[in-house]
């Protein structure tokens, strides 16, 4: 038996490759003679599961629940590796990607779904990136340029095209895009709170806090924070964080508030707006909506939370 066995280089060479089309599972009728592409088969007490392209299944009538996209990995592993499934199967399940794996003599394969496919393609070059012996890249934290503006779009989109609130698939462009492309025109933007995360020249995160208000009182409103999916949980939405933070205090700003988890959000001081006197815009956000008091917070400020005007369009 040939093929690498040992999982760093493994993974440093995975190649993943997607290959053509849309990939489907059926279970093939009792009795009927093979016919189709058939890419792959398992024969189980219950009957034969075959893989096979999705149009060739509707040509042939077959019934199927799950479309995948098919990737195979060009690393030729040994099929006594251990490990190379277990980190490319933690990697996908960490981005919550469902992912099937095909092992062949030569490839492993794996078949995810089709709304995930670049995604997953992304995830796995990044795995990929770790497991070489590349020193981890500088993060650069800066304010935003005009030429960024095309790159946040496009990583704001990829970062919300599943919904943080619902954990589903979004259809079409996410709200945050368009919320984003009219705070960056309207009166309430502060530039030196577009902040992005730069590592070895690409855009790989940003965050914006523009005006907002309770009665009088200025204060800033968080959102939308964005991280490129292949580079979620690793700390670049943190440092994002705590520059938002670091730039409120040195302006001089009195609090900043957001929606979000309070499960992830906490971690940088933020607590219910409404422990602190403040309601959130919609009552139903409840603890969700969160402020942080900066080192200038007066206290004694009471009233309704209100956003940047594009928000209120959304
Ligand atoms: C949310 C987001 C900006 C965080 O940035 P990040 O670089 O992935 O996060 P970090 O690496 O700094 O922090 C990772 C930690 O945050 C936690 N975390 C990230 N998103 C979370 C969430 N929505 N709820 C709870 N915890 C979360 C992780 O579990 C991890 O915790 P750990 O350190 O205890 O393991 C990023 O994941 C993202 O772009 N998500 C999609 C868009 C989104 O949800 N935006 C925020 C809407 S409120």
């Amino acid at each position: 038996m040939t093929g690498e066995k040992d999982i760093l280089t493994l993974l440093a060479s995975i190649h993943p490759v997607q290959r053509e089309g849309e990939y489907v599972y059926v279970l093939w009728p009792y009795g009927r003679p093979l016919a189709g592409g058939i890419e792959a088969a398992v024969r189980e007490a219950e009957g034969l599961t075959v893989v096979l392209p999705r149009a060739e299944a509707d040509q042939l009538d077959l019934r199927y629940d799950f479309v995948a996209a098919w990737i195979t990995l060009q690393v030729h592993s040994s099929l006594e590796a251990v490990g190379l499934t277990a980190a490319v199967s933690a990697a996908l399940t960490d981005a919550r990607i469902s992912c099937n794996v095909l092992a062949g003599f030569h490839h492993d394969h794996l078949l995810v779904p089709v709304a995930d496919a670049d995604r997953a393609m992304e995830i796995l070059h990044e795995l990929s990136a770790q497991s070489s012996d590349q020193p981890a890249p500088q993060l650069i934290l800066r304010t935003e340029r005009p030429e960024d503006r095309p790159a946040i779009l496009e990583l704001t989109a990829a970062a919300f095209s599943v919904s943080p609130a619902t954990g589903l698939p979004v259809d079409g462009e996410p709200a945050e895009v368009g919320l984003l492309k009219e705070l960056f025109d309207c009166d309430e933007y502060l530039p030196e709170f577009s902040i992005v995360a730069e590592q070895n020249g690409e855009v790989v995160g940003h965050v914006i806090s523009t005006r907002a208000w309770v009665g009088d009182h200025e204060l800033l409103g968080l959102g939308p924070i964005g991280v490129v999916p292949r580079l979620q949980r690793h700390g670049i939405g943190s440092a994002l964080m705590q520059e938002s933070v670091a730039r409120g205090n040195a302006a001089g700003e009195r609090g900043i508030a957001l929606l979000g988890s309070p499960e992830y959000y906490s971690r940088f001081g933020f607590v219910p707006s409404v422990s602190l006197g403040i309601e959130p815009p919609h009552a139903e956000w409840g603890d969700f909506f969160q402020l942080l008091p900066l080192a200038v917070w007066p206290g004694g400020i009471h009233g309704t939370f209100r956003y940047a005007g594009p928000f209120e369009r959304l």
